[in-house]
């Protein structure tokens, strides 16, 4: 196959030559052409969520992690607490950094196999005054589960605590309204579901609390406020910026706009979600999750009970074939995940769901049946 090996995984992801041809080029960072670029690309990311009159949106240099760890420290004062809504391994991620940032920080944990619950967090919001913030993952890509976003919003306005989403891998996929979310700050970065190159992430902060945000970073990289106050004043990124990574981007969401935007990116997963679930099971392969809390980003499946299977030959015999798959991340039983995301459409999930066909078949694995 003279193609690059497809990415079945929670990103990097597949992208286009298009998007791929945008990095053939060297752009100053002092350049107006290519500060114009991040102008657009941050206008651009607004327009997704209906933001620009209640939110601003700061890039920032790095994975995704460096900017959940930049939103925390930038939006969460020193004497903060912060609760975190814990259904699996980004949520621990979170509260782990958060630690690390010198924060008060305290899990609240819940089943991985479950949504997080509004009305136990309504109830604990009740109980502790002294809880400031929450910390939400949108999609808890460790499983794959959706957690009740708008819901959750809902209980932290209401309690008049402030909220911080990891959007990571939902934003540009599922819908996120500014207008009827309430949130202080949400992450998101280049390489998932708008479909770029790794390398930046961006926080969207409501205009409410960005005042109080200055100074509040222990950080000087990592300092949210600082970027977006240089990045308003000059048009330019305060340290170097990720240029052939901005360039990308603006191509990924030129791709994305003419597709039709959110809705159409969000049919196209469903599309390859359902291909993929109906093409797995035919294998005998189940999926972890309840399809009612599953979002159609990433599936996690129960690893066969076949004493053949092991996932590093699956996952080598897979990428023979063309496609690379992604361990499971959860504690209890043994599983592996497949992702929706990423520029393919459901003829490359078939040809995925042959290539785990194949890779069963040389390991001698008649069927894919758990235990
Ligand atoms: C929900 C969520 N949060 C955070 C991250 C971390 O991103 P990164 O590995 O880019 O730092 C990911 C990556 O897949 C994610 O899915």
């Amino acid at each position: 196959m003279d193609r690059d090996k497809i990415l079945l995984t929670p990103g990097p992801l597949t992208t286009t030559l298009r998007t791929k041809l945008a990095m053939l080029k060297d752009w100053g960072s002092w350049d107006a052409d290519f500060n114009a670029v991040t102008a657009s690309v941050r206008s651009s990311l607004l327009s997704i969520i209906h933001g620009h009159d209640s939110h601003v949106v700061v890039p920032l240099q790095g994975s995704g992690t460096f900017s959940v760890e930049a939103a925390v420290a930038t939006v969460v004062p020193q004497d903060g607490h912060v609760l975190v809504l814990d259904n699996g391994a980004y949520c621990k991620r979170a509260a782990r950094l958060t630690t690390l940032m010198g924060r008060r920080c305290t899990l609240m944990p819940f089943d991985e196999a479950a949504q997080v619950s509004p009305a136990a967090l309504a109830d604990r919001l009740a109980q502790d005054s002294s809880i400031t913030h929450v910390i939400l993952i949108h999609c808890e890509t460790g499983a794959g589960v959706l957690n009740p976003l708008q819901e959750i919003a809902d209980v932290c306005a209401s309690h008049g605590k402030g909220l911080l989403v990891d959007a990571m891998s939902s934003f540009a996929a599922l819908e996120i309204d500014a207008r009827k979310i309430r949130f202080d700050a949400l992450v998101a970065a280049s390489g998932k579901c708008l479909e770029g190159v790794p390398g930046m992430g961006f926080v969207f902060i409501r205009r409410a609390i960005l005042e109080s945000c200055a100074g509040r970073s222990q950080s000087l990289a990592m300092d949210l406020y600082d970027q977006y106050a240089y990045m308003e004043k000059t048009t330019q990124w305060r340290f170097t910026p990720p240029t052939h990574v901005v360039v990308a981007l603006a191509e990924a969401i030129a791709q994305f706009e003419e597709e039709g935007g959110q809705p159409a990116r969000l049919a196209r997963y469903i599309s390859n979600y359902n291909t993929l679930i109906t093409g797995m099971a035919k294998l005998g392969f189940k999926p972890f999750l309840d399809p009612a809390i599953q979002a159609p980003i990433i599936v996690t499946f129960h690893a066969p009970l076949d004493s053949r299977y092991d996932f590093k030959t699956f996952y080598m015999a897979a990428r023979e074939r063309g496609f690379v798959l992604y361990p499971g991340k959860l504690t209890t039983v043994e599983t592996f995940r497949v992702g929706c995301i990423g520029a393919i459409g459901p003829r490359v999930i078939e040809q995925a769901v042959q290539a785990i066909a194949g890779a069963l078949q040389d390991m001698g694995i008649s069927s894919a049946t758990p235990a």
